[in-house]
């Protein structure tokens, strides 16, 4: 049976960006980039960007143009010792589709909510009193019992997902992808074009982007650059590999690769914009410097900006807008995740698309209503941490240590550039070889160091 393409380039580095440009966007890069440094926190982060994001991307779209199966099959043809590794990433996108689709609820929810504020005056309280069901003296020891009315958004999240992967590459993945990408950048630059004219919100911004040099020289702000690449950019966990396996024969690798790392980083930068521009305003208008409304993760999306919104013009608009580019940005990334599972048992059961994504679904949905319990959002906090500190980051290093080390690298750069409009070189095997694995160890184990 011949295997699925993508109908049109642009359909393809769409939904590679619909991979990339999720979740961590918008609540995890501002952030990151504020803690590090501010302004001075680009130079490591393009610097990330250039040695290690767009040279993986490269290398996975290679691998995936090349040996055109999951990525199981992809690195059992590299190596067939490895192929454990392959489902290793497949067990990681596993893991993180189950709970990943639990923030799209939460997202969906909050659309409804923000049309008329549900969240009042205190939405901390809301958030984990009201809508989550936890209170602050008794914590949860065990999970307790479902919080019900997650289960319409977290059913319409699975459906999203459940139709991409049964309808397949062209006519499930690549449609959606088309429609939901230009919808969330039209999102953003509204939401964006109201708020940078918001008093406060200039200063926000710049305070995001004012630099602290003396932080350059400091290796934690080197590791956390690194780290947000490799998490942003959705490589070494499969997902890549997959959407990859899926390219016409005539594809240019190089570009197609360099545009997806390329975009998701602009789309990082603008959601700094975004979101810094919103605490800004939020800051001058409650009279309270920057650094006390500054958040991240889950608590900068559902506690901290409904309170903005709050005071926003028009925030029965503002607000849906908001938590809709969420969910536009969730849902196409969590299509991906799902895809990379998929892809990977179709080809080994040999089964049917059509029976592979329902099952995997069927199993996602129920092993996902564990993370809408009241011990929901422990469990989520902590399978969260090691996955992305973990689990991700050693799956890159060794994904990259068996192409870099145990395979000719030299190979895959000669069959990306024999499509490509523009070459790599050299630097592009330093880059693989030694850059990107040395600051992998070096961020590994300052994870595990810390963690434990
Ligand atoms: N790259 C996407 C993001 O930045 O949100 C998707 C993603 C990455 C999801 C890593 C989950 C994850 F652990
Ligand atoms: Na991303």
């Amino acid at each position: 049976m011949q295997r699925e393409q993508w109908g049109t380039r642009a359909g393809f580095v769409l939904a590679a960006v619909g991979s990339a440009v999720g979740l961590g966007n918008i609540w995890r890069f501002p952030y990151v980039a504020y803690e590090n440094g501010g302004g001075a926190f680009f130079i490591p982060y393009l610097f990330a960007l250039l040695t290690a994001g767009i040279p993986f991307m490269i290398l996975e779209f290679t691998l995936g143009h090349k040996y055109r199966t999951g990525a199981p099959g992809i690195l059992k043809a590299l190596n067939a010792r490895f192929e454990w590794l392959g489902w290793f990433q497949v067990m990681i996108s596993a893991i993180i589709a189950f709970y990943y689709v639990v923030v799209i609820a939460w997202a969906i929810s909050y659309v409804y909510f923000a049309v008329g504020q549900s969240w009042g005056d205190d939405s901390n309280a809301f958030f984990f009193g009201e809508f989550l069901g936890l209170t602050g003296d008794n914590a949860p020891s065990s999970l307790g019992g479902l919080q019900w009315h997650l289960l319409p958004p977290l059913c319409l999240a699975w459906a999203a997902t459940y139709y991409a992967t049964y309808r397949g590459v062209r006519g499930g993945i690549e449609k959606i992808n088309k429609v939901l990408m230009p919808l969330l950048f039209l999102l953003v630059l509204v939401l964006i074009g109201r708020i940078v004219f918001l008093p406060g919100a200039v200063d926000g911004i710049n305070w995001m982007f004012a630099p602290d040099f003396s932080k350059i020289w400091d290796l934690k702000v080197w590791s956390a650059a690194y780290g947000q690449i490799f998490f942003t950019l959705s490589v070494g966990f499969a997902i890549m590999l997959s959407y990859a396996s899926y390219l016409p024969e005539k594809s240019d690798i190089n570009n197609n690769a360099s545009i997806t790392a390329l975009m998701d980083c602009g789309f990082s930068m603008v959601a700094g914009i975004l979101i810094f521009g919103a605490l800004g305003y939020m800051a001058m208008a409650q009279d309270k410097a920057l650094t006390e409304v500054v958040s991240s993760g889950v608590g900068l999306a559902f506690v901290t900006l409904p309170a903005a919104i709050n005071l926003l013009p028009a925030p029965g608009i503002m607000g849906p807008l908001f938590f809709l580019a969420l969910v536009f940005a969730g849902i196409s990334s969590h299509i991906s995740i799902a895809e990379a599972v998929t892809a990977g048992l179709m080809a080994k059961l040999g089964w049917s698309r059509a029976r592979t994504s329902t099952v995997f679904c069927g199993v996602g949905f129920v092993v996902s209503l564990l993370f809408i319990t009241q011990g929901g959002l422990l469990l989520l906090d902590l399978v969260d941490y090691f996955i992305n500190n973990i689990a991700l980051l050693g799956s890159c290093l060794l994904e990259l240590l068996l192409v870099g080390w145990l395979c000719r690298l030299e190979d895959f750069r000669d069959h990306a550039n024999r499509l490509s409009d523009f070459a790599v070189g050299a630097w592009w095997l330093i880059c693989i070889k030694y850059v990107s694995i040395a600051m992998l160890v070096v961020i590994l184990f300052g994870n595990i160091l810390g963690a434990f």
